[in-house]
């Protein structure tokens, strides 16, 4: 069984507001990028998708790790990033085995926590095809009709599901890197023509009717998104912590 990686690191971080790609924010002098590399768990090889003007500074952080990886041009959505990833993958692997395993994992994830990774790689070996970290959410969710101009001082609600069904997922996502690579082409051309993406990658299972389970996450597997996060993360992570 071969494991393989891809990292998404192709957003812009416009929530951040960094003027640089997110994945180039350092935390206590170390890009996130770096961070979320060498969190990853042993691996044959990591596909790293980052923004088109910025192969090469990705390039040189990739080559300061001690990780075998290449970095891609992403795509611009994170759909379109992970399919460029897994493109450059199967053709380097070629020919691509029916029991390899790829974790699609957010570099804006990267504190999660190796037994995150175990998890997810064990209920692959058990049978699983699509198996994603989730967590209870602790907040009432609401559906709405989202408002459609920003200056709206109000949005309706039409739904409060039942929190107990509820799970915020995290990544990293497994997956067989054929069922995978599948699955992102037959859904390119579709997303592309609905102008709409899947914000995951077990959404493009779910949407063929295949089956996705979850595993537990963990709450240092957050998602670096706002400054608040960014304010977090370096407070966990500064030399003087
Ligand atoms: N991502 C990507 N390609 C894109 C968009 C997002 O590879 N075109 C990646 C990001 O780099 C990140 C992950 O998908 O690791 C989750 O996306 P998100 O947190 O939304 O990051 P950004 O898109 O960079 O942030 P924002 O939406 O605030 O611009
Ligand atoms: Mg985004």
């Amino acid at each position: 069984m071969r494991l393989f990686v891809v990292l998404t690191a192709a957003g812009s971080g416009t929530r951040l507001g960094c003027n640089m790609p997110k994945a180039l924010v350092p935390v206590a002098g170390r890009p996130l990028l770096e961070w979320a590399l060498e969190g990853l768990p042993s691996c044959d090889f990591v596909v790293v998708s980052a923004p088109l003007e910025q192969l090469d500074r990705f390039q040189s952080v990739v080559s300061g790790c001690d990780v075998p990886a290449a970095v891609v041009p992403g795509g611009s959505s994170r759909q379109g990033s992970v399919a460029a990833a897994l493109k450059t993958l199967v053709n380097m692997v070629d020919p691509v085995q029916d029991d390899d395993l790829v974790l699609v994992h957010d570099a804006a994830r990267p504190f999660t926590p190796p037994a995150v990774f175990d998890r997810v790689v064990a209920a692959l070996q058990n049978g699983h095809r699509a198996v994603v970290p989730a967590l209870s959410v602790t907040d009432t969710i609401k559906v709405v009709t989202p408002r459609t101009r920003p200056d709206e001082p109000v949005e309706v609600v039409t739904a409060t599901p039942n929190r107990a069904t509820l799970r915020a997922v995290q990544t990293p996502q497994g997956f067989y890197l054929h069922e995978l690579a599948a699955l992102h082409q037959r859904f390119s051309e579709r997303s592309l023509a609905e102008s709409t993406s899947f914000s995951d990658d077990a959404a493009l299972y779910e949407a063929a009717n295949l089956p996705v389970v979850t595993v537990e996450g963990d709450c240092s597997a957050y998602k670096i998104t706002t400054p608040a996060d960014l304010a977090l993360a370096k407070s966990q992570h500064s030399p003087h912590h």
